[in-house]
């Protein structure tokens, strides 16, 4: 009998890129404007629920440096069955820097781009439809504006210069969404800064089609603004422990690390203190052994890898030992909705001689990864290779994720 396995999604006609990179300086909030919160959910996790609600699209998150992980989590949270649809990049300086960063991010085979601010956490799933019937019937690129509901004047130094006539006036919101080749074009013609991409695309002698925005869609941009989505905001509900989200099937993740002799203090390896061994080197303490380990699990749910979430830039694991690493891992991977089969990892090295403390590290590792099963196995190189001539310590890892 035929095993029942889902058929391989294809891809998207649509992408969209959520800029989510910028600081947030109006604001003020205390950390990068999409990682403020509105109700226990950030900007960003209300932003997402709206693009997975609307029609099934490539989604390319672009967020600040470091924050990467933290992008990857939210999104994997707010994906559901979609979660093979999500990617995480790096931010630029300036808005249309991420918004060209995202671009890099985008599927070949796409043909329609919709480029959102995570600022404008509230809009709804119907304004990205809307931008996305406009392109359909022929439009090269659509945004969503509202009617300039003020009198506009024109102010000089003090003094009302005019009254500008409002009914030609509309405000731009996002999503704005372009054919692909026609925004790859624009943004690699820009020479200079533009405040939106529709003015970019405009630039570039495109006509720009206007579609109904909505007042949700408003950008989160001063206390106020938060302070208005705050009392707008609908909760998102807890997450339901469904079949139709919970990933599929079992997934196995590969990781290797290694490191070389010559670190300062004790030697820490499988999540052991080896007291009169050689230390390794590396960030944190060179546990060769653990970071395979995190690479294999985080490989296997499709979390990135150990650079995404442990990177040199967080100085709170710079002197950590294995079990911090690997409870957070373990954290990590509950939140995406899996849970450990097993681990199975292998060290070559000449040094420690693992048979006497295996079963010590086999428990150890285990503990940290709450319970889980891991099995170490050990080997030296015959004297071939790095390991072989006492340089260092490789380590080589498999991992089996199930549904939780
Ligand atoms: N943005 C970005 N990269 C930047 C600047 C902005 O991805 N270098 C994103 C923001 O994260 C936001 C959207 O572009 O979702 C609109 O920008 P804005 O509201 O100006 O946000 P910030 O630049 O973060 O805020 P401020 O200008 O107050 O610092
Ligand atoms: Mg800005």
């Amino acid at each position: 009998m035929t095993p029942d396995i889902p058929p391989i999604t294809p891809v998207p006609r649509a992408a969209v890129i959520v800029v989510a990179a910028g600081s947030g300086t109006r604001l003020g909030g205390g950390s990068p404007k999409a990682f403020v919160g509105i109700d226990e959910h950030t900007i960003l996790r209300h932003a997402l629920r709206g693009v997975f609600a609307a029609p099934e699209a490539q989604v390319v998150i672009v967020a600040p440096e470091g924050r990467e992980g933290d992008a990857l989590t939210e999104a994997l949270e707010s994906a559901g069955a979609r979660r093979d649809l999500v990617s995480v990049v790096r931010g630029g300086a300036s808005r249309q820097a991420s918004v060209q960063a995202g671009l890099r991010g985008v599927w070949p085979d796409v043909d329609i781009v919709l480029v959102h601010d995570a600022a404008r956490a509230l809009t709804p799933p119907e304004v990205f439809e809307r931008v996305i019937r406009a392109i359909d019937d022929g439009a090269d690129g659509a945004i969503p504006v509202l009617p300039v509901v003020d009198t506009i004047k024109r102010v000089d130094a003090g003094e009302i210069v005019a009254a500008v006539d409002r009914s030609q006036l509309s405000a731009a919101q996002t999503p704005q969404g372009f054919r692909r080749h026609v925004l790859d074009a624009a943004y690699r013609a820009a020479r200079q800064e533009f405040t939106d991409d529709a003015a970019l695309v405009a630039e570039a002698g495109h006509p720009v089609a206007a579609v109904a925005g909505d007042d949700l869609a408003f950008k989160i941009t001063t206390p106020a603004d938060l302070d208005r989505a705050r009392g707008l905001v609908v909760p998102i509900a807890p997450r339901q422990a469904s079949l139709e989200h919970a990933p599929a099937l079992p997934r196995v993740g590969l990781g290797t690390d290694v490191h070389a002799f010559g670190g300062d203090g004790a030697l820490w390896l499988a999540g052991l203190e080896w007291p009169g061994e050689p230390a390794l080197s590396g960030h944190s303490d060179g546990d060769a052994v653990a970071h395979a380990i995190v690479d294999a699990l985080l490989s296997a749910a499709g979390l990135g890898d150990i650079g995404t979430h442990f990177g040199t830039d967080r100085p709170e694991y710079a002197a950590a030992h294995a079990e911090a690493f690997l409870a957070r891992t373990l954290a990590l991977l509950g939140e995406a909705g899996w849970r450990i089969g097993n681990v199975s990892v292998q060290v070559q090295a000449n040094r420690p001689r693992f048979s006497a403390r295996r079963a010590e590290a086999e428990a150890a590792l285990s503990a940290a990864l709450g319970g889980a099963s891991v099995t170490v196995s050990a080997t030296t190189t015959d004297g071939l290779g790095f390991t072989g001539s006492g340089e260092g310590v490789a380590a080589f890892a498999v991992a089996l994720l199930v549904p939780a």
